[in-house]
């Protein structure tokens, strides 16, 4: 399965660089969609996978993978999505079930949330991520006749910029309560875009509001190179993750958020694994050992802040 990944040129497409991590999240959620002991279901994941130029042969379901649930890759990462994904879906709930009508996506990519969840229908999704992602995205959802459950609003743009004008021009709100995810994405930013990033999301945001983000703690990313997840990632399918993380210093987003004056609250993964009674489990020279999943509330609301932490 190797070269599976086209490597033209073109960077804003689905089909390379830091695009192509979508497709692989993407065949994740395909995966753990046909678990038997599922933590999130996306019908639409495998459509993507399939669509994309070059992917044709990944697998959608563990089965399909060469040593099944045993491969690095599609075995222990694709799981480590799957409850990413699941952890994520609950936290956006728990958020619209409080107040939340504008749900925002930071690095969309093929995240369905606003297909799958059973969101209110005056809630509105926000999916921010580069024009080629998105392009594709909407040619095979349109194949599908997809139907949001929610009004979804896809908002091209670049988060190394300003993307402040193109989220408002698209209709967001400042003044009502929302929810922001930024799934697998902030490694990849330069440091200044992501201090940018968490900025503009406290500018935009009033009390009820809510962040979630994934960090990686690890001061020197190259530390777990050898890592089996990295490199089955790039034997198998040829994406290089390591070389697609900005390796420039990295800021304190939840200090930065609890210096603003939101609530945050730090888990390991691992600690959604012990709770659902499935997922990955620490393991030795493990690249997942220094990932963070993050949960901000702006203006404490004690009774989410304890379902963020027990509610899973
Ligand atoms: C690992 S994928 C995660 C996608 C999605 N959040 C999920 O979990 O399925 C990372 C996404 O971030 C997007 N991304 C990375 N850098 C970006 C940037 N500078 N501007 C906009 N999107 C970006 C990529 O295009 C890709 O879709």
């Amino acid at each position: 399965m190797a070269d599976a990944t086209p490597q033209h040129t073109d960077t804003e497409s689905v089909n390379a660089g830091v695009g192509a991590t979508a497709l692989l999240v993407a065949a994740a959620r395909a995966i753990e969609t046909h678990r038997h002991d599922s933590l999130a279901q996306d019908a639409y994941a495998e459509h993507f996978v399939r669509a994309a130029r070059g992917c044709a042969h990944w697998p959608v379901r563990v089965e399909q993978a060469p040593d099944g649930d045993d491969n690095p890759l599609w075995g222990r990462f694709a799981r480590y999505f799957g409850l990413r994904t699941r952890v994520l879906d609950d936290f956006v709930l728990r958020s619209v079930d409080a107040s939340a009508r504008q749900v925002v996506l930071l690095g969309a990519g093929l995240d369905t949330r606003a297909f799958r969840l059973d969101l209110p229908t005056d809630c509105v999704v926000f999916e921010i991520d580069r024009a080629g992602v998105l392009a594709f995205k909407q040619q095979v959802l349109e194949d599908l006749s997809a139907a949001p459950k929610a009004k979804r609003v896809p908002v091209p743009a670049d988060l190394r910029a300003d993307w402040v004008g193109a989220l408002t021009t698209a209709g967001f709100d400042a003044g009502a309560p929302s929810v922001w995810l930024a799934e697998g994405l902030l490694f990849y930013l330069p440091g200044p875009a992501e201090t940018y990033l968490v900025d503009t999301v406290d500018g935009l945001t009033c009390p009820g509001s809510a962040l979630a983000f994934e960090a990686k703690l690890e001061k020197d990313l190259l530390a777990y190179q050898d890592s089996a997840i990295y490199t089955a990632t790039r034997d198998q399918i040829g994406i290089d993750l390591l070389h697609l993380f900005d390796k420039g210093p990295r800021p304190d987003s939840a200090g930065d958020l609890t210096a603003k004056g939101w609530s945050t609250a730090m888990y390991t993964p691992f600690d959604f694994t012990r709770r659902h009674g499935r997922g990955p489990l620490p393991a030795p020279n493990d690249a997942l050992e220094g990932n963070r999943w993050v949960f901000a509330r702006k203006g404490v609301d004690v009774r989410l802040l304890e379902a963020d932490r027990c509610h899973q």
